[in-house]
């Protein structure tokens, strides 16, 4: 298990404006501000457009920013992407990659999926690497090896303990409202854990969060779960007692 510091990330997706996106950061940070010292690393990542006014309105508060993808080249004839480095100038410190979104609608492989985290490290990103399998890969009983291969394409040679996260979203669950069972999230992190643990040396450190459907109603007994080192939270981060609920359901 990773010790140390659990990390909440809310992942707005294509939601909000210029207005809406900066109360909504204000005020999260506003709640870290008015909480004290809390044993939970916050991060919001919101659509391109808004990471600039973003990261200005909480400079100084503690509330890290991400972006929700990057390309794997620095720069050049890539119309509509944005590199790491672009992300790391605008004041982020983590890139989302290989979300199920991206691999679905954008027809993304694993084998892209590692070059953009090795893009991301490369300009000194945190690359947060998704995986978890679908309704069918599920029924058939293929979770578990569909997220080892995933884990096998997805993680450049790069990866660290300090510049990696694993989240594991089961696509079901993503906004459907229906979430993993604290024993079905066990056995995946549990596996995530050991493939981490044998492919790096820092393996044993790495954070893993949960993805899908996480609500402050469901939060504590999520977070509590072995392997379980924070959440990757949708819909539940666009408000922010909601996002604010979830941390500190933080054990
Ligand atoms: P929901 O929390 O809306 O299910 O979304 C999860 C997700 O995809 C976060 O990346």
């Amino acid at each position: 298990m990773a010790m140390g510091r659990k990390l909440i990330a809310g992942n707005w997706k294509m939601n909000g404006l210029k207005t809406e996106g900066v109360v909504l950061a204000r005020a999260v940070a506003e709640r870290l501000a008015s909480a004290g010292p809390i044993p939970v690393d916050l991060l919001v990542c919101p659509p391109a457009t808004l990471i600039w006014p973003v990261t200005e309105a909480v400079a100084g508060t503690g509330l890290a920013v991400g972006g929700q993808d990057c390309h794997p080249q620095v720069s050049g004839a890539h119309t509509g992407d944005i590199s790491a480095a672009m992300l790391a100038e605008a004041g982020c410190g983590y890139v989302i990659v290989g979300h199920s979104e991206r691999r679905q609608n954008h027809g993304e492989t694993d084998a892209l999926i590692a070059t953009k985290a090795a893009a991301a490290h490369a300009a000194g990103l945190v690359a947060i690497i998704c995986v978890g399998e679908t309704d069918a890969e599920r029924d058939r009983g293929e979770a578990g090896t569909v997220v080892e291969r995933q884990l096998a394409g997805s993680i450049p040679a790069s990866a660290t303990a300090t510049n990696t996260v694993i989240a594991y979203e089961p696509v079901w669950a993503i906004g459907t409202g229906r979430t993993a069972t604290p024993a079905d999230v066990a056995q995946i992190h549990a596996l995530i854990r050991e493939t981490l643990v044998r492919r790096l040396d820092s393996g044993a450190a790495v954070r893993i969060l949960y993805g899908g459907s996480v609500k402050p109603s469901n939060a504590r007994e999520l977070m509590a779960v072995p392997d379980v080192d924070g959440a990757l939270v949708g819909g539940a981060s666009l408000k922010a007692d909601e996002f604010w609920g979830i941390v500190t359901s933080c054990p």
